[in-house]
C-alpha cells in the first residue's frame, strides 16, 4: 500500500496542486451576500470534482442559506463508514492591501499555497477528495465513505443543524473526520481532541438622541463610547484575567494534575511565541500556561468596536452611539446559550445612568473533547505513525467548529480531527497559506485512517 500510494502521489501532486487552485480562484466568502454566485460556484466545483472522484449519489443540497454538497461511495454495507465534514466557504479577505499577493489569485511560494480558504478549509478539505480518488482508482477502499461538505462554517453553521437533524439515515457512520485544525509542527504530528464552543454577541449603546457638540454638552451627557469603554474594563479582573460575570466559571470542568501534566509535554518556546507576534509579553488568566490559556480556558475578546467619528483630522462630537462585537470562547461544560444569557444580564448591570444597552445574540457553539481510549483514535494514530514514522500528539484547540458537538449529540458519532495546518498558516488573516508538505502528507495518510479504521471496527 505504501508504494502504491507514494507512486500515485507523486504522479499526480501537480495535478492535485492545480484543482485545489482552480477551486482557492472562485471567492467563496460566505459572510458577505456580494459573493452568493461564488459561494454557488464553488460548491458546483465540490461535486463536480467528487464525481470524477468516484463517488455516487451526488446532490447539492439547497438550504435557507448556502448549499450543502453531499456524495457518497458505498463499495459494501457491511463495511464501515466514513463520514467526512469539511467546509467550502472562506472568511472574507479584507483588508486586501495587507496580502503580498491577491488572495483569490493563488501563488505557491517557498513551497506554500497562498490564498484565502488554502488551509482553511478548501486545501484541507480537498485532500479528503484527493485521497478518495487515490483509493478508488487503486482499487483499495477499505470502507465505506460519505461527504458532507459545508458553506456556511464561517458563519456559524446555521442550518447544518436541521439538514443534519433530517438527514440522521443519509449520513449514518461509524464516524466522522475532519480536518479542519492544526498539528504542532511538520515533525510533530498531533490529533485534536478537543474544539472550544462559543458565544459571539454584539453590544449597543445609546447616549443621547443624536450627535452633540463636545463643548456644549461635554461634561453633562454620558458619551455611550466612553460607558463602553468602562463597561468593557469591569468584564475582565485586570490583575488575574478572571472574567468577571457572574456564574462565568461554574461549570467550567477543570483539569486534572494528569492532564496538565501531559500538557506539559507539548513542546512549546514561549520566546518563539512571542517572536513570531512581535509581543514582548503575553497577557492571560494568572495560573495557567500559555497551552491552557488557549485551549483548556474560557477567554472573552472584543473584535471589533464602532462609534464616534473616524474620518480624517479631527471633529468634536459626543457620538450619540457605540457598539462592540464581544466573542466568549467556552470549555467544557459551559452552555453557549447560558453563558450569552449570564453575559446579558452582567454588562446591562454595568450601564451608567443615561445609557441604554441592547445585547444580540449571534451564533454560538458547543465545546467538544473527544477521549483517546477509543478505536476512532487509534485508528488516527496509527495513521499517522505510518506517514510521519512517530506517535501524534493529542492536544486541543483553541478554536472552534460549531457543528461538531451537534454530530455526538445527533448522530451519536465521534469526531476525529486530523488537522495538518499549521497555527502559523495564517487563517483568518493575510497571506493564509497552507504548506505543500502538509497538503500532500494529508492526502497520503487519510488512506492509512480508513485502513486502521476499517480494521478496527471489523
Ligand atoms: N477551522 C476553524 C477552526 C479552527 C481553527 C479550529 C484552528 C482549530 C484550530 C474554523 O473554520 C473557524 O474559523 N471557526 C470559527 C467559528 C465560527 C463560528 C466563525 C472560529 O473558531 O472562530
Ligand atoms: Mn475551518
Ligand atoms: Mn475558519
Amino acid at each position: 500500500m505504501k508504494d502504491q500510494i507514494e507512486n500515485y502521489i507523486n504522479t499526480h501532486k501537480d495535478r492535485f496542486l492545480n484543482e485545489l487552485m482552480d477551486m482557492l480562484r472562485i471567492p467563496s466568502v460566505s459572510a458577505d451576500p456580494a459573493f452568493s454566485k461564488d459561494v454557488e460556484k464553488t460548491a458546483a466545483y465540490v461535486a463536480e470534482k467528487l464525481k470524477e472522484a468516484g463517488a455516487e449519489n451526488i446532490e447539492i443540497c439547497a438550504t435557507a442559506g448556502n448549499p450543502i454538497v453531499y456524495a457518497d461511495k458505498i463499495i459494501d454495507p457491511s463495511l464501515p463508514t466514513v463520514l467526512v465534514y469539511g467546509h467550502y466557504d472562506v472568511q472574507p479577505a479584507d483588508p486586501y492591501e495587507l496580502w503580498d499577493s491577491p488572495p483569490f489569485e493563488p501563488v505557491i511560494k517557498n513551497d506554500k499555497i497562498y490564498a484565502r480558504g488554502a488551509c482553511d478549509d478548501k486545501g484541507q478539505m480537498y485532500m479528503h477528495v484527493k485521497a478518495f480518488e487515490m483509493m478508488m482508482n487503486l482499487n483499495a477502499l477499505p470502507c465505506n465513505v460519505k461527504f458532507m461538505i459545508e458553506g456556511e462554517e464561517e458563519v456559524g453553521s446555521v442550518n447544518l443543524g436541521p439538514f443534519v437533524k433530517a438527514h440522521t439515515e443519509r449520513l449514518k457512520s461509524d464516524v466522522i473526520l475532519i480536518s479542519d485544525t492544526s498539528m504542532l509542527a511538520n515533525d510533530i504530528p498531533s490529533i485534536t481532541v478537543g474544539l472550544r464552543g462559543l458565544t459571539y454577541v454584539e453590544v449597543f449603546l445609546t447616549g443621547p438622541n443624536r450627535d452633540l457638540h463636545s463643548g456644549t454638552y461635554g461634561g453633562a451627557v454620558a458619551n455611550p463610547i466612553n460607558a463602553l469603554t468602562e463597561m468593557i474594563a469591569s468584564l475582565i479582573d485586570p490583575e488575574t484575567r478572571k472574567i468577571k460575570i457572574p456564574g462565568f466559571y461554574d461549570d467550567v470542568v477543570e483539569l486534572s494534575e494528569e492532564e496538565r501534566a501531559l500538557l506539559r509535554q507539548i513542546p512549546f518556546s514561549v520566546e518563539q511565541y512571542q517572536k513570531d507576534l512581535d509581543v514582548n509579553a503575553t497577557r492571560g488568566e494568572e495560573g495557567y500556561s500559555i497551552i491552557e490559556q488557549t485551549s483548556t480556558r474560557p477567554t472573552l475578546d472584543v473584535n471589533g468596536i464602532k462609534g464616534g467619528y473616524l474620518g480624517e483630522g479631527a471633529k468634536t462630537v459626543l457620538p450619540s452611539k457605540a457598539s462592540a462585537k464581544i466573542s466568549m470562547r467556552l470549555v467544557p461544560n459551559q452552555k453557549s446559550e447560558r453563558i450569552a444569557q449570564l453575559f446579558a444580564e452582567y454588562f446591562k448591570s454595568l450601564a451608567p445612568a443615561g445609557i441604554k444597552v441592547e445585547v444580540n445574540f449571534h451564533h454560538g457553539g458547543e465545546p467538544v473533547v473527544v477521549p483517546i481510549n477509543c478505536i476512532e483514535y487509534q485508528a488516527a494514530a496509527l495513521a499517522y505513525e505510518e506517514t510521519f514514522g512517530k506517535k501524534p500528539i493529542p492536544v486541543r484547540a483553541g478554536g472552534s467548529i460549531p457543528i461538531v458537538a451537534l454530530f455526538e449529540e445527533v448522530l451519536k458519532v465521534k469526531s476525529i480531527m486530523m488537522g495538518f495546518g499549521l497555527d502559523t498558516d495564517a487563517i483568518h488573516s493575510p497571506n493564509e497559506n497552507f504548506g505543500v508538505f502538509n497538503y500532500l502528507k494529508g492526502i497520503s495518510t487519510i488512506p492509512y485512517f480508513y485502513k486502521h479504521f476499517s480494521a478496527l471496527k471489523a
